[in-house]
């Protein structure tokens, strides 16, 4: 990996292993221009891809095309209002009410390692592994600089991009947009793959094409959300894992984003990732400058398959801090579908003396434990212990769960309130609103507005005072509707624009501090399910919840789509009990199994009242997650056949880095008669390794089960999975 500048051309080149990044400084005006970027070049020709872009760079003294020349050049980071027509990188209005922007080159500096961003997630590196470039931009009218940041990864194809905006007008300017990455490219037939959803359905995987005009997925509702996640990829072969340019994209920020593409007159593209501008408004004082999120540029010139696993390694190496990330994770047991609200200690106890039978390692007391919460009407804010359901008190149960031989954790919903709680009647305020207008509930409740200084101490110090009450060992940390109504009673008029980010930032606080306090919890992310599974959260957790739907099948489209960006080890799966609570359906214990033994794995069921057969069963899948868990958790995922895509078949493959092991996961969907046989040609393997396959006697060479492939025979009937081993050791 290299940066460099080359003074000659005014170039900026960077190197990742295999891939080019080429930037240039144009005209004696400077506008900074994107050249290229795509599969590594030869450097002596670096500047040779000046020469593909426009013939002639005269819009200092060519006034009259200078406008023809704004509209193509291929802006790394566009102004606005002053003659490119395209979404534009940044929008602002300055203390005049004018809305024009150029920002043109100023300075650099390449130094080793990578800042950290002020109160933001991102990626990290040390100076041994990461590189970074800082390109200062200025507009000198209206006294605004652009600090463009790139941070390159020793062995690892991408790049992170963000932007740090200063101020340095006496005036205030009002930013109304800012991107945190725009891209022009050639168009070259691509498609724009985005991952879309819902509530139990999260991130399934949407192909389209790229027309003219723009074509986007964004979140305005205060979280990355159910909907849309913030990523996108535009891929030249459709769904192919192994061939095709592929540029995915994945946005290190939970809040609003918006991410597309837009297609011009010249049918060249611009490529835009960042805050989503709806609901976004920042006044910038005088001096001040203003952090935009980072977004994880990621090229493979060879499919989907490579762009996942360099996400997988980047967020495995440069974003997650958690102690856990390379730690087995215990086994839990959760309480959420086994009983809802209705429990108290004996159940706890009975469960926890179940689970400990079967090698289950932790019990997770759900939601209702606390307040007057029998339903989900009331009490969230109030955040002690219903004795009536918890007799003698948190520790007590605690200790005695313990004394079983289990570890503990707990559920809080920290960022809410709800209009039936004590907290809601000594401070009303506290709630995001618009004075005036009542606010609208979602599953009845408000959300804090964790913008305020005292909302935000009142909430860390419940979240503290729980989690210092006993020995608790993991938190699931939940987010159960989105924001609307944004008002803020403290917030000032020309500021209340700021509010979702703002907000977002306190969360991101709230959670720093948490991981700096009690440095060994183990933190699980949640959202209504999935609706905050981002890269954003994963700086502070090594899990999230995936989704409320625990079905297996439904899950393997929701693990597809999720694992097609995140490592699976941060992928939160649980078995669950069965006719399936979301959609009714019943699948075969060891499907349920297999299924989750691909994310971080655990039950979500009442063991006390399960089959004796799926008891039994547990302990079978509880030696499975021992013996293979470091395989998923660190090993290169490929995906072989894809239930979404073929409505039949799902299976996926990790390899462990040394290659010496690796486990196929296969689910037959839906049985067909009399059907053609099931080859599938496994990747990743060593060709030269000779692999034994699961408990046979077979050892064939990982270059002939790459060509000729294995023979997969499914058990009858429909969701029926097979788990396979294969290994060079044994
Ligand atoms: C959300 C979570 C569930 C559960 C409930 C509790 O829906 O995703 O797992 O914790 O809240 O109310």
């Amino acid at each position: 990996m290299d940066i460099r500048y080359i003074e000659e051309n005014r170039l900026f080149v960077l190197e990742t292993e295999n891939t080019s990044y080429i930037m240039g400084i144009v005209d004696e005006e400077g506008f900074l221009g994107h050249f290229y970027y795509g599969d590594r070049i030869d450097p002596r020709d670096s500047s040779y891809v000046l020469n593909l872009i426009e013939p002639e760079y005269t819009p200092g003294t060519n006034g009259r095309d200078r406008s023809s020349f704004l509209d193509r050049f291929p802006f790394e980071y566009s102004g606005s209002n002053v003659g490119d027509y395209r979404n534009d990188s940044i929008n602002i209005t300055d203390h005049n009410g004018n809305g024009s922007v150029l920002l043109c080159y100023d300075s650099h500096e390449i130094f080793k390692g990578k800042k950290k961003l002020e109160g933001l997630p991102a990626a990290f590196g040390n100076e041994n592994d990461t590189m970074s470039l800082e390109i200062t931009l200025i507009d000198k009218i209206i006294g605004l600089k652009a600090v463009l940041s790139y941070s390159i990864f020793d062995g690892l194809d991408v790049i992170a991009r963000s932007v740090r905006l200063e101020n340095t007008s006496d005036y205030p300017i009002m930013l109304n947009k800012v991107m945190s990455m725009t891209m022009d490219m050639d168009n070259e037939n691509y498609q724009l793959l985005t991952l879309y959803g819902s509530w139990a359905r999260e991130r399934m995987m949407d192909f389209r094409p790229i027309g003219y005009g723009d074509t986007l997925v964004e979140s305005f509702r205060g979280e990355s959300s159910h909907q849309f996640q913030p990523f996108m990829a535009l891929v030249r072969n459709g769904d192919s894992q192994d061939t095709g340019k592929t540029y995915g994209f994945s946005f290190i920020y939970s809040g609003n984003f918006q991410a597309g593409v837009c297609r011009s007159q010249f049918d060249s593209l611009r490529l835009y990732m960042g805050i989503c501008e709806k609901n976004f408004r920042w006044k910038l004082e005088k001096g001040k400058c203003f952090q935009a999120p980072e977004v994880i540029l990621n090229y493979s010139p060879c499919g989907l398959g490579k762009m996942t696993r360099t996400f997988h390694d980047l967020f495995r190496n440069h974003l997650i801090r958690s102690p856990y990330k390379d730690k087995e994770r215990p086994i839990l047991i959760n309480n959420w579908e086994a009983t809802y609200f209705n429990f108290d200690s004996e159940k706890l106890l009975a469960i926890a003396k179940e689970a400990k039978k079967s090698g289950i390692e932790m019990l997770v007391m759900d939601d209702g434990w606390f307040g007057e919460r029998n339903d989900d009407n009331s009490s969230l804010g109030d955040w002690y212990v219903n004795e009536n359901k918890l007799k003698g008190g948190l520790k007590k149960l605690v200790d005695d769960i313990n004394e079983i031989g289990l570890r503990f954790g707990i559920w809080m919903e920290p960022e809410m309130i709800s209009p039936k709680s004590r907290l809601y009647e000594e401070h009303p305020d506290w709630a995001i609103q618009v004075e005036g207008r009542v606010p609208c509930r979602s599953r009845n409740q408000l959300v804090l507005d964790l913008t305020r200084q005292e909302v935000f101490e009142y909430v860390y110090d419940r979240i503290k005072d729980v989690l210092s009450s006993a020995n608790i060992e993991y938190l699931k940390w939940d987010m159960n509707r989105q924001l609307t109504d944004l008002g803020s009673l403290w917030l000032d008029s020309d500021r209340k624009g700021e509010l979702s980010h703002r907000y977002m930032l306190a969360v991101y606080d709230l959670q720093e501090r948490l991981v700096t306090d009690f440095p060994d919890l183990l933190l699980e992310n949640c959202s209504g399910g999935g609706a905050r599974f981002d890269a954003g959260m994963l700086y502070y957790s090594p899990q999230i919840w995936c989704s409320d739907d625990t079905d297996a099948i439904e899950r393997l489209k929701i693990q597809e789509g999720t694992a097609l960006v995140f490592p699976l080890s941060t992928m939160g799966a649980h078995v669950s009990d069965c006719p399936n609570h979301t959609v009714g359906r019943t699948t075969p214990f060891n499907t349920r199994g297999d299924v989750a033994l691909s994310g971080t794995f655990g039950y979500e069921l009442d063991i006390t009242g399960i089959s004796r057969k799926d008891r039994e069963a547990i302990k079978e899948q509880v030696e499975n997650y021992h013996k293979f868990s470091d395989i998923y958790r660190n090993g290169d995922y490929y995906r072989l056949a894809s239930y979404q895509r073929n409505h039949e078949f799902d299976a996926w493959m990790v390899v462990s880095k040394d290659k010496k092991r690796a486990l196929l996961t296969c689910v037959q969907v839906v049985a067909a008669p009399n059907g053609k046989k099931r080859v599938l040609k496994l990747d990743g393997l060593d060709k030269n390794m000779d692999y034994r396959i699961a408990d046979s006697n077979m050892r064939i060479l990982g270059s002939t089960l790459k060509s000729a492939g294995l023979q997969i025979d499914m058990p009858a009937g429909d969701y029926q999975s097979k788990l396979i081993y294969l290994s060079s050791e044994e």
